[in-house]
């Protein structure tokens, strides 16, 4: 851990700013001590929740001793929480739902949610069990509402750059409206907990097919509020989809997680790409290239070439499969908040087309000829030689022109047609969903869209797939192929 300083055993017993120089901001401001001063959010404590509350009375005997290794290689950490459930096993960390035994030692600026979710969620049962082998402070006489956090626990193969990155980037952040705060982080050894609020949600899997456009409105409205914050900031959160946006249909209000990948703008550019460059300067560059000048279109073969001796290009791809953005496929090294937006335009396909997950690519060749089955192989030349490359594809099935979205959402919705307010929404989509990120919306502008600004109120229930619903649309494909092409450009 080089990038952390050591902190001694015992860190809880220490003031908690006692992480690294930029963590000792976030705990000095977020957790400045008043000792004995509970602070207004107290008198109205007890709405944090209770959507998970039955979980936590059949937990796995894994879950426990996973939990309990966390308090016995973790000092402290039992006095100042109540480990309840395991929440999330990420591929950077678990999440752990815990009590906040201390909660009415600090200031609590970051509660902002408190007070309405305490008009929505009914407060639980007073309940006073303790897990086994607890040990600590707490009082099973003394009456007190629970405060729920959410504890993540950080894998130690995580780079300590990348575990400071995230904590830096939130702290930053904090305050921003839709943006889950860190009211402080921990570290012990090699082991970092960062201590976020709980934030009760609903699982997307179980609520991505019964979204009517209404609630598309609440949930997108929210993660633009999200991502404009973030973008305002000049930082990329590089990993936006359904799991890192915890959405809670009660209060029609989600917060974006996760800033695990997230980084500054410009932060990780390894060269300019010349999709910054002016068209006419593109093409000369285009023109003289070794692919224009030797490989013309008869020479070319399928496969890729033995002996091929042009320098890699390399670009920062980190994000989840099926959530990349076209120029992050095309390895462009001038990324930039336009990459979320697409990332957002793919959830808000996934809710409109019914479909979850709705691009299913094993690695990023295959998610290029899933987009090129959609936008057709003319767009997606255009969109690799934006950023210097070429596509190519022998697959005859990939046709030049590609679909408009408004067919897509139909064939993947199994609908005949759409109604006014979907029809609003796939507008919205095609403004999220633009190969080339200069044209696509911004969270502002997206915030600005027509689909929030006038909205359409008519909504139907989705009935469900056809039973017959498999072949309806494909034998369609060709007979309106020319009319898609114009409503795509
Ligand atoms: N503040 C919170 N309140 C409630 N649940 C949370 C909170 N933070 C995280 N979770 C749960 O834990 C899961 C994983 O959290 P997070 O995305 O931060 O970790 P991760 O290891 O980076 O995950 P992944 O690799 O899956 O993206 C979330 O999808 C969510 O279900
Ligand atoms: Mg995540």
């Amino acid at each position: 851990m080089s990038a952390l300083q050591t902190a001694p055993t015992g860190i809880f017993e220490l003031q908690r700013n006692s992480l690294s120089k930029s963590s000792c901001a976030i705990a000095r401001h977020k957790y400045t001590r008043e000792d004995g001063t509970a602070t207004s959010s107290d008198a109205s404590a007890g709405g944090h929740e209770e959507a998970n509350f039955q979980d936590e009375e059949n937990i796995d005997e894994s879950v426990k001793e996973d939990m309990k290794k966390l308090e016995d290689t973790f000092p402290g950490i039992a006095y100042r929480f109540r480990l309840l459930n395991r929440i999330g096993e990420g591929t950077f960390s678990t999440v752990y739902k815990a009590e906040d035994l201390l909660y009415d030692h600090y200031r609590n600026d970051w509660d902002v949610f408190q007070g309405r979710q305490c008009e929505i969620w009914a407060n639980p049962p007073s309940k006073r069990r303790r897990m086994e082998g607890e040990s600590g402070q707490y009082s099973p006489t003394k009456r007190r509402k629970p405060r729920y956090v959410a504890l993540k626990k950080i894998y130690v193969t995580s780079s300590p750059f990348r575990i400071q990155n995230e904590l830096e980037l939130l702290n930053d952040l904090r305050g921003c409206r839709s943006v889950c705060p860190l009211i402080t982080a921990f570290r012990y050894q090699d082991q970092v907990v960062a201590v976020l609020p709980f934030f009760p949600h609903t699982d997307f899997r179980i609520q991505y097919r019964t979204f009517m456009v209404a609630d598309m409105r609440h949930y997108f409205r929210s993660l633009f509020t999200a991502l404009h914050s973030v973008h305002k900031h000049d930082i990329l959160h590089r990993d936006i989809k359904p799991t890192n946006f915890l959405y809670n249909p009660e209060i029609r209000e989600g917060v974006l997680v996760d800033f695990g990948l997230a980084e500054r703008e410009g932060s990780e550019f390894t060269g300019t790409c010349i999709c910054g460059y002016p068209g006419y300067v593109r093409r000369s560059r285009f023109l003289q290239s070794y692919y224009s000048t030797h490989c013309s279109n008869s020479a070319l073969s399928a496969g890729y070439p033995k002996n091929d001796s042009r320098p890699t290009k390399r670009a920062n791809r980190a994000g989840t499969r099926g959530f990349r953005a076209p120029e992050v496929l095309f390895k462009c090294t001038s990324q930039t908040t336009k990459i979320d937006m697409w990332s957002a335009g793919v959830i808000l396909l996934t809710l409109l087309g019914r479909r979850f997950p709705f691009f299913n690519s094993t690695d990023d060749v295959d998610a290029t000829i899933e987009m090129a089955s959609i936008f057709g192989t003319r767009r997606m030349k255009t969109a690799a030689a934006m950023h210097g490359q070429v596509f190519e594809t022998n697959i005859p099935t990939i046709g030049e022109k590609g679909y408009s979205w408004e067919r897509l959402v139909k064939w993947a919705s199994c609908v005949e047609e759409l109604t006014d307010s979907e029809k609003q929404a796939t507008r919205l989509l095609t403004g999220l969903m633009e190969l080339d990120p200069h044209k696509r919306l911004g969270a502002s502008d997206a915030l600005q869209h027509e689909f929030f600004t006038d909205p359409i109120e008519h909504d139907v229930e989705w009935g469900g797939p056809p039973e017959d619903s498999a072949d309806s649309g494909e034998d369609e494909v060709d007979k309106d192929d020319d009319a898609d092409e114009v409503a795509m450009i």
